[in-house]
């Protein structure tokens, strides 16, 4: 069967079948299509960040070499863009709907007619908060609040025997979203412990580099004192170190940063001393989903939890993984 390649305009979302089924009755046979091919709806979140480009193309490039046909939308951050995505999968009746959800509430309904029509769905990247585990087979992520916590592990040592108090500022994900919710949890957990570490501006900066920097460039015009700026992706924090140079800073030095995920451009930022601390969050999702997508589709049991590996990253560190790192 030749593989088409077509789009579909969904009310201003755009589904794009990657390698689209060739079935004309579109029928999940639950082990493929016609073709023999197990097809694969994936709804991503956008392309907000430079982590979401590797994640999607870790995901494209892992169907490809595992044979799955992929349909594949962008929901430009937008729920109800996935939720549309989601039910037009269900209505070409693929194999298995996986997608990253924008935020954790609102999956049920949608969840439960991917129930009832038996198209079995993972959860990759991010959570929800149903507690309805049978809406879903498995959950492929990171664990977000460990990631929160080793942020502010690494600041707690870093002013180890200080006594004088430390503003921070965060920036948080977009709002609702797993990673914003667990990332700001997990580093108030650790730093509570010390009354010295205070947050005396925390806002959503949505996971962008242009929102990074706006809303640090008003953190900076409200707050005279600011020692920490926390920023919950590498993006926000590229942006935010504009606006620091832009005020007459000097990043890393005048302000400590520590951001999350670990990008090539937020690594660069670390190895010229512009960032302080990165914590790891891997968007090489693609092979390990595809394995689940496979084992699925065979009725095979899954874990109901894949936790990705991942590390931290010091300047010294960031010097000596750049010149291999993938993205
Ligand atoms: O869900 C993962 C987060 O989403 C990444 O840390 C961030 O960069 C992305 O947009």
């Amino acid at each position: 069967m030749l593989k088409k390649i077509s789009a579909v305009v969904l009310g201003g979302l755009m589904v794009t079948a990657l390698a689209a089924c060739g079935g004309d009755d579109g029928a999940g046979s639950g082990s493929g299509n016609d073709d023999g091919k197990i097809t694969l709806g994936f709804a991503q979140v956008g392309a907000e960040s430079g982590w979401r480009t590797a994640n999607t193309k870790s995901v494209q490039d892992s169907a490809k070499e595992a044979g799955i046909d992929l349909q594949f939308s962008d929901a430009q951050q937008k729920q109800e863009n996935q939720i549309k995505a989601i039910r037009s999968y269900i209505t070409q009746k693929v194999d298995v709907i996986a997608f990253s959800p924008v935020v954790e509430s609102g999956w049920d309904t949608v969840l439960r007619e991917a129930k009832d029509a038996k198209i079995p769905v993972i959860l990759t990247d991010r959570a929800i908060d149903s507690p309805d585990k049978t809406l879903y087979k498995t959950f492929i992520g990171s664990d977000f609040v460990l990631e929160g916590k080793k942020a502010g592990e690494w600041l707690v040592t870093e002013y180890q025997g200080k006594t004088e108090p430390v503003n921070i500022v965060e920036l948080q994900g977009s709002t609702g979203s797993a990673p914003a919710n667990d990332r700001k949890a997990g580093f108030a957990d650790v730093i509570k412990a010390d009354p010295k570490f205070k947050v005396v501006a925390s806002q959503t900066g949505e996971f962008t580099r242009a929102k990074g920097k706006e809303v640090m460039d008003a953190f900076l015009k409200a707050n005279k004192d600011i020692d920490v700026l926390y920023a919950h992706n590498d993006d926000m924090g590229l942006g935010a170190i504009e606006a620091i140079e832009g005020a007459g800073l000097k990043p890393g030095v005048d302000i400590k940063i520590i951001t999350v995920d670990a990008v090539k451009d937020g690594m660069q930022a670390l190895a010229d001393g512009k960032i302080n601390f990165i914590v790891e969050c891997s968007p090489l999702l693609g092979p390990q989903l595809m394995d689940l997508v496979k084992k699925v589709v065979a009725g095979e049991t899954v874990p109901e939890r894949v936790v990705t590996e991942e590390t931290t990253f010091t300047q010294e560190q960031a010097k000596a993984a750049l010149p291999n790192r993938q993205y």
